[in-house]
């Protein structure tokens, strides 16, 4: 990535990925958006790093004005990522380089133990029917960015597994207590089935695969395709 990189970080979450970026291009600059920035906005202290409440279906940027856009778990949120990705191809110069990265559940599907099984579909059902979220989306990621018109430069799949003391741990532990309190709420019975889940995540015995994080990145053509 050269030094000098105009840098987009769509979705910044918590803002690890600004700062990473922010180093990776020590005479550029990035910017860090996202509709809640209530967890970054102490980046905004930071030179080179602009803090903007920007959201990604709804506000624009100059054509042209970033080197290097970066989203990592955003597009599986949005209703409609191909258009999405569309716009970002807009913002990006000619030979601008593009890396997205989402989840894709599918190895849930094929757990051998029927508590996690369930708790992870129970878990991807309710994200997908309150939040609209697609978890499923990192198996489709190289085709939106090649439909896009994206030139692909690579796809990295990497095994996320769940009950082995890695991040992907606590998240799981996160999203389980915050959903279970959702179904309780309601008088649910799923909610038994995500407190099981819950406890086997830190059960000893228990390590299986629970999905794949998928990265994708590619280049916008430097002379306009079709
Ligand atoms: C799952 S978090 C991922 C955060 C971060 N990218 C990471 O990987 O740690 C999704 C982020 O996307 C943001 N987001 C959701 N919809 C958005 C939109 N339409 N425009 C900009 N950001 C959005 C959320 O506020 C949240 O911070």
């Amino acid at each position: 990535m050269p030094a000098t990189a105009r840098c987009l970080e769509v979705g910044a979450g918590a803002g690890s990925v600004a700062r990473m970026l922010a180093r990776l291009c020590p005479s550029g600059d990035v910017t860090a958006t996202d509709t809640d920035t209530r967890f970054f906005e102490d980046l905004a202290t930071e030179e080179r790093i602009t803090v903007l409440c920007h959201d990604v279906t709804e506000d624009g940027f100059p054509v042209g004005s970033f080197d290097v856009i970066h989203a990592r778990m955003l597009l599986c949120h949005l209703a409609d990522p191909a258009l999405v990705l569309a716009v970002m191809s807009e913002w990006l110069r000619p030979g601008g380089l593009l890396l997205v990265e989402d989840l894709d559940m599918g190895p849930a599907d094929v757990l051998p133990h029927p508590v996690m099984r369930q708790g992870l579909h129970v878990a991807e059902r309710t994200l997908g029917l309150s939040q609209g979220s697609d978890l499923r989306l990192g198996g489709r990621l190289q085709a939106l960015v090649t439909d896009g018109g994206f030139i692909l430069g690579g796809t990295e799949v990497q095994p996320v597994m769940i009950g082995d003391g890695g991040p992907a741990d606590e998240f799981w532990r996160l999203s389980f207590a915050q959903l279970r309190d959702f179904q309780a709420r309601n008088s649910d019975p799923l909610a038994d089935e995500l407190d099981a889940a819950l406890s086997l995540i830190d059960d000893p015995d228990f390590m299986d695969l629970g999905m794949y994080a998928v990265s994708v990145w590619g280049r916008k053509p430097v002379q306009p395709t079709g």
